[in-house]
Order: structure tokens, then sequence, then C-alpha cells
């Protein structure tokens, strides 16, 4: 396997395309100028494609021999609400708008291979035996694009057997991916604790409840939940990023006291152990203090979980395209989430990372300064073709 040739010839108009669609980045659910490009792209290669899955979702079928086989593979085309520090002439023409995660290289390398494929069963130069399913996202980085996409029957109108994903990796050298078996990606909870207490005089706390105090003790108590709750073998963290209480005043006890945060895990059943702690927690600290403590915990994105059979083909694809020394697969997976994740609670399959170089100054994904790096666009596109390849003709 390598790069394939007929991909690397056409690198300039892949870097074009990227090029545009960093210019002009658009926000989750309103992907309207990218979704219509992509869909252009896809018809433009003779490929059937199905527009409105979450409004501005697109799909795209390529369907070659009498296989009814089939492999999903997806992009997200979503960008964030970042202003962009960057002055080379691709940067963002939309104030408060950028390309700061990359997603304009992952659909860019989605439809290099699409355009590969393509173009090889035009010709009758077919080498899969089955049905491809492009699949473009809106809003992986808020609100679960791929989410609402399965919701809407993306998995009953278009079946696949597998699903798979790619995103580019910041810190791990262009060249080189990381293929990882089981938890990639964490879960993204998000939680709020409302204490109401009693306000009072400040010079008279006897005859108040301070939510205040209650507040300090269960953010102290919180941090004993990873610690001392769970398997020390399970990885997850418990942050408590908000704590809202008072105002103006320096001479009252104020009735009420909010604080929030995010936990964030690699399996439900730890999601539900931290859950349920705090849901103790706020219970006995608020008994103790004489407050009520309501606590409000919301699931986000789930985990995201590599299945082994798909993995293993994953890393061998690569092992052959780029060398075994190039596949990392002990690498350790992210804290950070993934809206792909919905896609694997519904079928098998692989997320991995593609090296994007070692970051410049430490610029990590979703800085201001960040910027996809073009010349892993031809390496992306053909690992899709040779997945694609070695899925369907098993
Ligand atoms: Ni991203």
């Amino acid at each position: 396997m390598q790069v394939l040739p007929e991909i690397s010839a056409r690198r300039d108009e892949l870097v074009d395309l990227r090029h545009d669609l960093h210019a002009h980045p658009e926000l989750a659910f309103q992907e309207q100028r990218t979704s219509d490009r992509v869909a252009a792209f896809l018809e433009a290669q003779g490929i059937q494609v199905h527009r409105g899955l979450a409004g501005t979702g697109v799909v795209g079928v390529l369907k070659c021999g009498d296989s009814t086989r089939s492999i999903g593979l997806r992009a997200d085309m979503d960008a964030l609400p970042v202003r962009e520090q960057n002055l080379f002439p691709h940067r963002s023409k939309h104030d408060g708008r950028m390309h700061a995660c990359g997603h304009d290289g992952h659909t860019a390398m989605l439809l290099g291979a699409a355009q590969y494929l393509a173009a090889r069963c035009a010709q009758g130069g077919c080498d899969f035996d089955g049905t491809v399913v492009f699949i473009f996202q809106p809003a992986e980085e808020s609100d679960g694009g791929a989410r609402v996409m399965i919701e809407q029957g993306l998995f009953q109108l278009f079946p696949v057997d597998a699903v798979f994903g790619m995103h580019n990796w910041p810190g791990l050298p262009a060249g080189q991916f990381a293929v990882h078996s089981g938890p990639v990606m964490a879960c993204a909870d998000q939680f709020d604790v409302l204490l109401r207490g009693h306000g009072a005089h400040a010079a008279m706390p006897h005859q108040g409840r301070d939510p205040l105090l209650a507040g300090a003790a269960l953010v102290q108590a919180m941090q004993s939940v990873v610690s001392r709750r769970l398997d020390p073998l399970d990885s997850a963290v418990l942050s408590i990023t908000q704590f809202f209480a008072g105002g103006e005043a320096y001479n009252i006890i104020p009735a009420e006291a909010r604080i929030g945060g995010t936990v964030r895990a690699f399996k439900p059943e730890v999601e539900d152990a931290i859950e349920s702690a705090m849901e103790g927690l706020c219970a006995g600290i608020a008994s103790a203090h004489g407050v009520q403590a309501t606590l409000d915990y919301r699931r986000g994105y789930p985990p995201t979980v590599n299945t082994p059979t798909e993995a293993a083909l994953c890393r061998d694809v690569l092992c052959k395209l780029i060398g075994a020394s190039n596949v990392l697969t002990e690498a350790a997976p992210s804290m950070g989430a993934e809206d792909f994740s919905y896609m694997l609670r519904e079928k098998p399959g692989c997320y991995v990372w593609i090296g994007n170089g070692l970051a410049e100054g430490g610029c990590m994904l979703h800085n201001p300064r960040y910027d996809f790096n073009d010349a892993i666009l031809p390496l992306g596109s053909s690992y899709w073709v040779h997945l694609v390849k070695t899925y369907l003709t098993q």
C-alpha cells in the first residue's frame, strides 16, 4: 500500500478546497455553504447524494459490485466560535468563527477519497465490492450533530456494517497515526448543584443557613469522588469550574449558591458511580449544614470506544501504508470528547488520530492560531481508500 499517486497528483486541488473551507467557517447546524460545496463536489464525481439529515448533513453513496456489505466513513464540517489570529491568506473571513479543530481538513480528506473511489468505479477499475457511505455531519463541537443524524434515521436509510472516523492530532508527527483498541476519547458530562439556605445579616450568621459555606464544603468533598470512590485503575476527572454566591454587599449571607463543572470518564459505569457518589455528598453535606442541595447531572457525549476487530483492521491497513513504526497502538486516550461516540454506540468501528505534526509554539486544537496541516491531506485520503478496499474485499 502507498499514498496513492492519483491522489497526490490532485494535492493542490485538495489544498485549495481545504483553504476555501477554512476561509468560510460555519458554526454548528449552520454549515449551509460547506454543505452545498460538499454535495456539489460529490455530485460532480457521480456519487448519489442525500441531504437534510440534521439540517446540513450530507450523505454520499457509492456502490460497486453485488455484495451487500457496506462501510461508513465520517467527516465533521463545523467550525468554532473562535476569533482567528492567523494572518495567512486563507484565514477566516468571518470574525469570531474559525476552523480551529481541523474539520476543514477532515472534510477535504474524505472528499479526496470519494473522488478517487468514484473515478476508479467510473473507469471500470473498481477495486471493492459493496457500498461506501460517505457521512458529512454538522455540529461535532456542540449539540451532537452525529446524534441528530442517527435520530433522524441515518443508519436506517444508509445501513452500514461498520463506521470509521478520523481526527487530526497536533503533537503527533505528520506521517504517523494512533489507533486505540477500546476507549479513545472520554465522555463529557456537566453538572450544577443549587444550594438553598436562608439569607441573614452577616453579623448574625446563627439566624441564617449559609449555602456558601456548604458549597465550600461540597467543593472539597467532591475531590474525594475520583480519589476514594473509584477503582484506581479507572480514569476519570471531576472538575468544578464555577462557584456563584453573594452579590454587592459585604454584610449579607446569601440565600443561594451554585456550583458547576464537568465529569470525564471512559466507561458508562464509571459515570454512574460518579453521579451516585455526588448525589450522596450533596445530600450529606446539605443535611450537615441545614441547607438544601439539588444536583442536576446531565450526560453529554458518551465515551468514544473503538471495537477491537475494527481497531485491528485499521491498524493493519495503516501498518501496510506507513510502516508499523509509524502506527502508535499504545498511546494514552484523551480526556477530550467526540460525538462520533454516538455512531460507535450504534455500529462497530474505529476512530483514529492522524498526526498533524509537532505543534508550533504548543499550538493545539481550538487555539486561535491552529491550522490543519495540508501536507497530510493525501495521506489521510489514501488511508480512507485503503480501508475501503480492505474492508470491502474481506
Ligand atoms: Ni474536532
